[in-house]
């Protein structure tokens, strides 16, 4: 075989093998110095071109196509094989950048509502039933609120009674941490005009050390019902069928005199104790009874600070605390397990 009839050559072989090495390449470096060699300055195809000018027109033509036909196979070659190793760096890129997931996995516990936020929802749950409306008023209070409008006038005796956490905001003593849910009583009451059926959940503060009975910062829940002819039986009965709803069968309720600028008359409500049912036991002091919190009839006076004519309206209000009954409904003797948050605890419940 001479030189010049090189370019006439069966390229099929050298293509073939070109072909082959180029779907054998790895990577694309290795992919690059193949096209360099097959296509480039110094390859044969380039030398074969170079040696057709040696030809006569007509073998010049054949050879010229047949080597026209070899680079482009080679080139598409190349081209195949670029497309598939960009994919396969793609495919490692997005499986090396993959995000995990899986933290959450469902062998491994959930979390829950913490105690309290589940107390009061279903606190709420049993008056909605009972077809009341659910209130809420600001934490941050002013002395008319919390105090005044409640019949508690600068300088009563009963404000002794409430630990107030004073803010340092307008005139002193003026803005207060609200010290119960009853000032929200006062914010439904001004808000809307009777008939009053609601409920009123929500954080309350005072002056006072944590120990195993007292939170300085605890959640009550106020009620509120304003209506023609409303009677202290009707309190009683409301409250009797409320606690019979969250507490259960055979829990029921008694009140007991007591005192309560708010409310006129005043009392105390108690319930069946929940560990002996009312026998007598440890936890309720031998009396068979726990207390949950105070109520009334609605002072005139609270409805003249709303501007409610109290001949045409009557009402009644209790107000209790959630921390507590949720202490004694479980038997938890530290309220501070409430608030240090510690997991093995709030799991149990
Ligand atoms: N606000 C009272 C307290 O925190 C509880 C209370 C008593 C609320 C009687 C009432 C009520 O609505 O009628 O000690």
């Amino acid at each position: 075989m001479t030189d010049a009839a090189e370019p006439l050559a069966p390229w099929g072989d050298l293509v073939a093998d070109a072909i082959a090495r180029v779907a054998a390449a790895s990577d694309a470096t290795e992919l690059r110095r193949l096209d360099v060699e097959l296509l480039g300055r110094g390859s044969a195809l380039v030398a074969a071109r170079a040696a057709l000018a040696s030809l006569s027109a007509p073998e010049r033509r054949e050879a010229g196509r047949a080597l026209n036909q070899a680079r482009a196979d080679v080139e598409e070659a190349l081209a195949v094989r670029r497309r598939e190793l960009e994919a396969q760096e793609r495919a490692a890129r997005l499986e090396a950048e993959r995000m995990d997931l899986t933290e959450v996995r469902p062998t491994r516990r959930r979390g829950h509502l913490h105690l309290v936020t589940q107390a009061r929802d279903r606190l709420e749950d049993v008056f909605v039933g009972m077809g009341y409306q659910v209130a809420e008023g600001p934490e941050a209070e002013t002395d008319w609120y919390n105090f005044e409008a409640l019949n508690f006038p600068a300088g009563h005796p009963a404000r002794n009674m409430y630990d107030t956490l004073y803010l340092e905001l307008g005139p002193p003593e003026s803005t207060l941490l609200r010290t119960h849910t009853s000032p929200v009583q006062i914010r439904v009451m001004e808000a809307t005009t009777p008939p009053i059926y609601a409920v009123m959940p929500g954080r309350c503060y005072r002056q006072d050390t944590a120990d195993a009975s007292h939170l300085p910062n605890f959640h009550q829940i106020e009620g509120l019902v304003v209506d023609r002819r409303i009677s202290f039986a009707d309190l009683a009965g409301t409250l009797d069928a409320f606690t019979e709803a969250y507490f259960g069968t055979g829990i029921r309720s008694r009140l007991r005199p007591s005192y309560f600028p708010f409310t006129e008359p005043s009392a105390e409500f108690d319930i069946t104790c929940v560990f002996c049912r009312g026998d007598g036991c440890r936890s309720c002091g031998r009396t068979g009874w726990l207390e949950l919190g105070g109520c009334g009839m609605v002072h005139p006076n609270v409805f003249r600070a709303v501007g409610y004519d109290p001949d045409v309206w009557t009402g009644f209000a209790f107000g209790f605390g959630i921390d507590r009954m949720i202490a004694q409904r479980h038997g938890i003797d530290d309220l501070r397990e409430l608030v240090t948050n510690d997991v093995r605890f709030l799991r149990q419940f």
